[in-house]
């Protein structure tokens, strides 16, 4: 029992790394579910139908959000309908869209939960509570629990981490677009990175235009920004092994491709 899970896709680089490269982790990992993080997917801010539909037909199974799930208009015209699309769960009680989905593959069930964190990031509901609420609903139906944490500050990812060992078979990190190295094996069977890294442009600041961020950050006036097309891109994910009977994790290996990157091969 497999889960691949590739880490924020950022524009049409992100989206062209994820459909070259994905058959190749396929072939190369068997995961029994592949998981996208898709909240930067459109133009570097938020998704469309399209796309969401897009990473299903490129063989993802379900799609997960983050701090920028209602920046495109579009979602609101069909997130009630999207089976496979989550997003944070912990939004007010009144948000549409859903924070948990079930994915079945043959008769295997896979709970996907999508929350957010509360540092850097605007005031919602408390994380570690809806979790706990989400962990015992799910619990009722499979083993197989997994979790993307979208979250700033590597304190509250890693209190989230901790907070659900044993309960879930894993909570991996998402939204600081910068991988981390410290994936392991919680004690009780979690795996557990705190970020997992984004998917596109390589010489972006996160996938950005490098001008447009270093103008912002000197003004500090509005800014327009672009994802930067250079043709420079890379793939950030993990893939997780699950024990079958227990859903807990075995093995979490981390995916970093990219071909300009001094380590890479
Ligand atoms: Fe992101
Ligand atoms: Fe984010």
């Amino acid at each position: 029992m497999k889960i691949l899970f590739i880490g924020d896709v950022v524009g049409s680089p992100g989206r062209d790394m994820v459909k070259t490269y994905l058959p190749k982790l396929k072939e190369k990992y068997r995961p029994t579910v592949t998981i996208i993080n898709g909240e930067n997917a459109a133009s570097g801010k938020g998704i469309t139908e399209k796309i969401y539909k897009d990473f299903l037909s490129w063989g993802a199974q379900a799609v997960t959000l983050g701090n920028h799930t209602w920046d495109k208009k579009d979602i609101f015209e069909f997130i009630d309908e999207a089976k496979y699309l989550v997003r944070p769960a912990n939004y007010p009680a009144n948000n549409p869209g859903k924070g948990i989905v079930y994915v079945k593959i043959n008769d295997i069930e896979v709970a996907v939960i999508n929350a957010q964190g509360r540092i850097f990031l605007p005031a919602i509901e408390d994380p570690f509570d809806k979790l706990d609420e989400l962990v015992t609903e799910a619990k009722k139906r499979t083993n197989y629990i997994f979790v993307d944490f979208h979250a700033e500050a590597t304190s509250e990812k890693q209190a989230v981490g901790w907070y659900l060992d044993g309960r879930v078979s894993a909570v991996v990190g998402t939204h600081t677009h910068v991988q981390t190295a410290d994936e392991r094996i919680l004690p009780n069977g979690t795996a557990y990175i705190t970020d997992v890294g984004m998917t596109g442009p390589y010489n972006g600041i996160l996938g950005v235009e490098r001008d447009r961020v270093i103008e912002k950050f000197k003004t500090n006036l509005p800014t327009r920004f672009e994802v930067t097309k250079d043709g420079n891109n890379q793939l950030n994910a993990v893939c997780i092994t699950l024990d079958a009977k227990t859903g807990q994790s075995k093995k979490i290996e981390r995916i970093l491709i990219n071909e300009d990157h001094p380590f890479y091969g």
